[in-house]
């Protein structure tokens, strides 16, 4: 008994042993797991609690998850390898949710057969998820090249992902991939969650504005689906106009795999799908608000797939013939289809956006004129104009097409559209800062409202200047541009509507620039507040933490013997101070190297903003003219043209008014050819 109890005992114990191991065991295996699960978003935590990523791919592919359903990810050697990739977006993410409300710097060591790979990051906010652009770079050298860059992640962003896609479908390889905070880190569990302000009692612009003309605004379909209702109640309230902001695009109705399903049905007529609008679609039909169509032909945010034989981007581009019958057809889909299921909603469609390059004599190149020519634009709108139902309007849209000479080439390049009797409006788009002039703006609106069309203002935003006042000075340039609209409708200008480019800064594809009317709790900004005081007209009430502008009017003089200069380049000249030929002295300025005409030097003379100033200077150049300019984007007003050309110095002296209301202006020198010029004695005073 004794034995047999000392037995019992004695496996009693071993089992006790085995059971206490095994717990062991057991309970260091669940902590590895819930280590690993700590960490399954591969983001590591330095000494001071600040979470970073840094993977070399060493020993497996770590935190990286495949992006796209068919991509696979393999390691070897040191180097993720993705494969299997079908479309462009297809390529790798990182989780990124530890980084909410913090600015990062990403990097990236990349290489691919694909010209270019992009490094961005994908979030949700509002329940809308929006992509952004961190950095992008040429892969295609064979060698691993570096993209980097920085990035602020709103606080209310959900659903990180840094990701990293491609121009094309060709492999990508990774062999490095950080992320590391800049500035003292914020953890997002620390975050307060957004309160909405109460909007009952806004005053209401779509009312405000009956009688001159419709207010719109762009929103994601996500609004009307989104259970956060705050954002698609204040559209109700303000506005009876709206216009997609991306999903009305051609990548977002060109239908790919349908379009490669039956070659033989959609070869000439590319397959279009526009379930995912229904829901919106309906709303705005519910709630009497109208919808812009935007957008049918555009150089950006079509697939590439469109233009190539069999719909095949390894393939040749199709021939001109193809090509428009493909455009054709298109249009005629989408027409029908917005007649027949959404009659009466839809007042206008921007036919061909952007189609005039920057700084505006000729058309930007993009796979449309490449393939068709010149005249796409014409043959797009001869076939709008052959499918629209009758009443909804035609509209070429653009950027700065307030500026002179994007302006005139927009004219010329729709004269013969509108004696076609093609095409009904002018939209321009207004992505704009405090420092456009209003006038320039009315002019150009003037200028197209001749060919005998309509205008509308189609994607108003306006960036809020970078100073203590921006806030303020915002809302006074809305004011006055309201003001401005409101005047040249009642002298007879066509606007029809002005649309702004979304709600509220942080759902703005310009964020950084807080260009829109609400802010991000969706409370008043001044802007709204301007828009408003343009209607009742009412006083905007400066704040009372307003800075006031301490003008400095000290005398600019600068004769270069001790080899200084206030001023520096404009764009891509180079300045400096040499000794050949002064006009006096032993020195003078030069200014060479510039690949543009309007490449120079540039002096600011924001301490004269609204004051009359005496200027002189000596100026030589091999160019026929030199000329001093202010630098008002979309005026350049000219001051001086001197006639130089013989490369002799010539002495100019002279007056002239700075125009106020300007919180930073510079002004410069530039020649009518890239030929170098110098300057020497240069003086800058007030006059008064
Ligand atoms: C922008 C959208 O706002 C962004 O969300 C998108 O990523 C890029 O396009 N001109 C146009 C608009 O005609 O369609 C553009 O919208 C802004 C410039």
């Amino acid at each position: 008994m004794k034995e047999e109890s000392g037995k019992v005992s004695n496996i009693t114990n071993r089992t006790i042993l085995k059971l206490l191991s095994l717990v062991l065991v057991l309970s260091m295996a669940l902590s590895v797991l819930a280590a690993c699960n700590k960490n399954d978003d591969g983001v590591q935590i330095d000494e001071n609690g600040v979470p970073y990523i840094d993977i070399s791919f060493e020993k497996g592919k770590g935190p990286a998850i495949a992006r796209g359903d068919s991509t696979k990810l393999e390691v070897k050697d040191g180097e993720l390898k993705i494969t299997n990739r079908t479309d462009a977006w297809n390529g790798v993410n990182f989780k990124g949710d530890k980084f909410i409300g913090n600015k990062v710097q990403v990097k990236a060591s990349v290489k691919s057969a694909n010209p270019t790979c992009s490094l961005s990051l994908q979030y949700d906010l509002a329940g809308t998820t929006a992509y952004t652009t961190i950095g992008t770079g040429n892969t295609s050298s064979g060698y691993y090249s570096q993209i980097q860059g920085e990035i602020e992640i709103s606080e209310q962003a959900e659903n990180v992902f840094f990701y990293i896609e491609a121009s094309g479908v060709d492999d990508i390889y990774v062999k490095e991939f950080e992320v590391h905070v800049v500035g003292d880190y914020v953890d997002p569990s620390t975050l307060a969650k957004l309160e909405y302000a109460n909007i009952a009692d806004y005053p209401e612009l779509k009312t405000l504005y009956a009688d001159y003309f419709k207010f719109g605004c762009a929103i994601p379909t996500t609004f009307v689906s989104n259970k956060n209702q705050n954002y698609i109640e204040l559209v109700t309230k303000e506005f009876n106009a709206i216009t997609f902001e991306n999903e009305l695009k051609p990548d977002s109705i060109l239908d790919y795999e349908t379009s490669v399903s039956d070659l033989s049905k959609y070869n000439e007529s590319p397959a279009v799908k526009f379930d995912h609008l229904k829901e919106t679609l309906d709303y705005c039909k519910e709630h009497g608000i109208v919808v812009r169509g935007h957008t049918l032909v555009w150089y950006s945010q079509t697939p590439a797939w469109l233009y190539h034989v069999d719909y095949d981007i390894n393939k040749d581009f199709v021939d001109r013939d193809l090509m428009l019958k493909r455009m054709e057809n298109y249009i005629k889909s989408v027409f029908e289809w917005a007649q027949t299921n959404y009659p009466g909603v839809f007042y206008a469609w921007d036919v061909v956006n952007e189609a005039v390059a920057d700084g505006g004599s000729i058309l930007r190149d993009c796979e449309w004129k490449q393939i068709i020519g010149d005249d796409y634009i014409e043959k797009a709108f001869e076939y709008a104009r052959k499918y629209a139902p009758d009443g909804v309007k035609l509209f070429y849209n653009d950027y700065n097409s307030y500026q002179n000479g994007k302006r005139d080439t927009i004219i010329e390049y729709l004269k013969p559209i509108a004696a076609a009797g093609n095409i009904d409006g002018v939209g321009m788009q207004g992505h704009i800062s405090t420092a456009t002039g209003v006038d320039y703006f009315i002019e150009a609106m003037k200028m197209y409202a001749d060919l005998g069309l309509v205008v509308n203002v189609t994607e108003l935003d306006i960036s809020m200047p970078n100073n203590n006042n921006g806030e303020y000075d915002q809302g006074v340039y809305f004011n006055k541009l309201f003001k401005a609209f409101i005047d040249a409708k009642k002298s007879g200008v066509p606007l029809e509507c002005v649309t702004v480019w979304g709600i509220c800064d942080n759902l703005s594809w310009k964020s950084a620039d807080k260009p829109l009317l609400f802010a991000d709790d969706l409370s008043q900004k001044t802007a709204f507040k301007g828009v408003v005081a343009a209607v009742t007209g009412e006083e905007l009430q400066k704040p009372a933490d307003y800075v006031e502008i301490v003008r400095d009017t000290s005398t600019i003089y600068e004769d270069y013997e001790d080899g200084k200069f206030v001023g520096g380049p404009r764009f891509s000249a180079t300045v400096g101070v040499g000794d050949s030929d002064p006009f006096d002295g032993s020195k003078s300025l030069f200014c060479t190297g510039g690949v543009d005409t309007y490449d120079g030097y540039s002096v600011d003379i924001s301490g004269f903003v609204g004051k009359k100033i005496h200027y002189s200077f000596a100026v030589r150049s091999a160019a026929p003219q030199t000329k001093m300019t202010l630098d008002i984007d979309g005026e350049w007003p000219n001051i001086e043209t001197i006639t130089t050309g013989s490369d002799e110095w010539i002495e100019v002296d002279g007056y002239c008014d700075v125009p106020g209301g300007y919180d930073t202006l510079t002004l410069y020198f530039e020649t009518t050819t890239t030929d170098s010029f110098n300057l020497d004695n240069l003086l800058i005073e007030l006059a008064e």
